[in-house]
């Protein structure tokens, strides 16, 4: 499926974000001096560029990026070229105020920040497919130009009215006729009936709780507004250039956008990616959106087309990354299938709203230490290259992740607000992570049977399709583990008879799911051997082994996990070290070994093809055991049955 193979051609895409209309031209020559210092071999272009593009309605001024589609090529630079339709020009809100969203209390979002375009603007789309069309035309034939990167994080709603039109029609290619709406929305309840398409709007400012699958349903709209979106733009390259691949950079397991669906679209998959160099858990969090990204991209090569080489902007308190963590990080996203390590952004800027946003090159310049470390990374990134890309990665273990079932249980109305899916799924990541065991991620009903142990961190909502494929996988063979909330509501968001699907219930020998019992925060249910955190059930079994009871309190001998066969339910979330536990040995009992035994708590270890890549997460110095004698693809040392790896440090070892 990925199509990135026809740009690395057999080296680590190394550059990022170029915003040279910033700077003038003098500094261009110096940031190529510079980039040529670094071994940057590509660089995007255009990704805020509309208004230098389109000064005023229809006026094109290629002129300035002739001379740096040029200057890159002449510098063996390659260029992913972007279309700048995320930042439209001030003249087009002007002229054209209905190209601009409303939010939910019917607010504009107003010019003068980004990403202020609607998605359903006709207008907005006009303007957007004929700026891509002229960029295509001209610079399709370029030779710096190796791929096209449309927009930037499409992340945009839209609660006004011409979203009202889109989002009608929308519901009349989903439904069909008003009787089916209804039905699906539940809308006897609370008066909500509709007698005309016309009443339908987006989910506005209402006085009590909205209707929860008219918000879900406007959650699928929204994405698939912004799916269309990039879809044309790529339609319009692709016709120029068919030979070349198309991508559009997702934000990290982003609420907005249902990947699954939008991976489909796209030759090659990328991501941006700011793990909190202050966050204990920034590694794992990284390595969980790597895991998610590979997956995107069908087990295939992915792009990092985005990270800080220092500290963002957007946090509270932007911490800058000590002494080789960018260099760490970078080697994770390479050890867990990216073949391109690429940054926000190369220049610094001295101006506007990320001028204390890090780049490749900070405020400090060629002697400050994040563009000596950039250098340091380009070097061996060079090196590691024509070993490494291409090459797979193998997972036993897969984690299932769907964004219907977010959206779902996300929703106003909940058994407890404490519950937030994304820490679920990343408590269940962290404790494979931290078992060393590598794991991929799949949708729902996408072909499991490869696989030894699937893992449900939580999937509220599920098809009936999904369902099945659970059970085929089971029968199959598959251990499966899975967490609570799952299974309760069908694609309408309506509750399963019995509370929870009543196939799942069998497999895992739930005869009655009596209550949930939610915990506040901080509170925790004491089990036999753990301590359960966020979450309880009052359960009663049937056919199923009780393997953990709770203790105390009203569940009292009611099983907190349980077991059917290879059918696991686990009732609660277990504190951190028990997951982890519970976790290893379910593996191990599935046949899942860790990537080495022994491993140190703090170092992460990666095969990809037949490299082992070591990471030490840790600020201690540390040795790991390695079977067997290895060369060391970063010093090009013989290394004999251990590794030393200091503060932050890494080793890439080959056969
Ligand atoms: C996103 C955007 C970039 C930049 C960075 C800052 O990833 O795509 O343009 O704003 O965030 O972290």
């Amino acid at each position: 499926m990925s199509r990135l193979d026809e740009v690395t051609r057999g080296r680590i895409l190394f550059g990022g974000d170029y915003n040279p209309e910033q700077w003038p031209e003098e500094t261009w020559h110096e940031d190529v001096r510079l980039m040529r210092d670094a071994g940057v071999n590509s660089v995007t272009l255009g990704v805020f560029s509309w208004a230098k593009l389109e000064p005023r309605p229809g006026a094109r001024e290629f002129g300035w990026l002739d001379r740096l589609m040029d200057l890159m090529h002449a510098s063996g630079i390659g260029v992913v070229l972007a279309t700048p339709t995320s930042s439209p020009p001030p003249w087009m809100g002007r002229l054209h105020p209905e190209t601009l969203p409303r939010d939910e209390d019917g607010r504009t979002e107003w010019w003068g920040g980004r990403q202020h375009f609607s998605h359903s603007s006709a207008v907005y789309r006009r303007y957007a497919a004929a700026i891509t069309e002229d960029l295509a035309a001209r610079y399709g034939g370029h030779p710096a130009l190796t791929m096209w990167h449309i927009n930037n994080e499409y992340c945009t709603f839209d609660w006004g009215d011409e979203a009202a039109g889109t989002f009608r029609r929308w519901l009349q290619d989903k439904y069909g006729t008003l009787d089916a709406l209804n039905a699906a929305w539940g809308t006897a309840f609370w008066s909500q009936g509709y007698g005309d398409w016309d009443e339908i709007l987006p989910p506005r400012h209402a006085h009590y709780m909205k209707n929860p699958t008219q918000v879900l349903d406007f959650r699928r709209y929204t994405s698939d507004m912004l799916l269309e979106c990039y879809v044309a733009e790529r339609d319009i390259v692709r016709r120029h250039t068919p030979h070349l691949p198309v991508t559009t950079n997702f934000m990290p397991m982003w609420v907005g956008q249902d990947a699954w669906k939008w991976v489909t679209e796209e030759d090659v998959v990328s991501v941006d990616l700011y793990p909190d160099p202050r966050d204990p858990f920034g590694a794992q969090n990284g390595a969980l959106v790597q895991d998610m990204t590979r997956s995107q991209a069908g087990g295939g090569p992915w792009m990092l087309m985005e990270q800080a080489a220092g500290p963002v902007n957007w946090r509270g308190v932007n911490h800058p990354k000590p002494r080789g963590l960018n260099r760490l990080w970078s080697l994770q996203a390479v050890a867990r299938g990216a073949d391109a390590v690429c940054y926000f952004q190369w220049r610094q800027s001295r101006q506007g709203a990320e001028k204390f946003h890090s780049g490749m090159v900070s405020h400090a310049g060629e002697a400050g230490r994040t563009f000596q470390e950039i250098k340091g990374l380009g070097a061996e990134l060079a090196a590691i290259g024509p070993e490494v890309t291409g090459s797979p990665l193998a997972a036993d273990v897969v984690v299932l992740h769907e964004w219907n079932a977010w959206w779902a249980g996300a929703q106003e109305s909940r058994p407890s607000r404490e519950v937030d899916y994304p820490q679920v799924v990343r408590a269940w990541h962290r404790a494979l992570w931290e078992a060393h065991v590598t794991t991929d991620f799949a949708h729902p009903e996408h072909d499991l049977s490869a696989y030894r142990l699937v893992v449900v961190p939580q999937l509220y909502l599920l098809t009936d399709a999904a369902i099945d494929n659970l059970l085929s996988y089971v029968r199959g063979g598959g251990t499966l583990v899975c967490g609570f909330l799952t299974g309760i509501a069908d694609e309408d968001d309506r509750v399963r008879p019995g509370g929870m699907d009543a196939r799942l219930r069998e497999l895992f020998g739930i005869r009655t799911l009596h209550e949930w019992w939610p915990l506040e925060a901080g509170e925790s249910a004491e089990c036999d051997g753990f301590v359960g955190t966020l979450w309880s059930e009052e359960l009663e079994v049937e056919g199923a082994d009780q393997v953990i009871p709770y203790k105390g309190g009203e569940l009292d001998g009611l099983p907190a996990v349980l077991r059917k066969g290879r059918a696991w339910y686990v009732s609660t979330l277990p504190e951190p070290p028990a997951l982890r536990d519970l976790m290893a040995d379910v593996a191990a009992g599935a046949g899942v070994r860790p990537v080495l035994d022994g491993l140190p708590a703090q170092v992460e270890a990666v095969r990809r093809g037949d490299l082992l890549f070591l990471l030490n997460h840790g600020r201690e110095t540390v040795t790991v055991e390695v079977p067997g004698t290895h060369r060391d693809l970063l010093t090009g040392e013989q290394v004999a049955a251990v590794v030393e790896l200091e503060r932050y440090g890494a080793a890439v070892l080959a056969r």
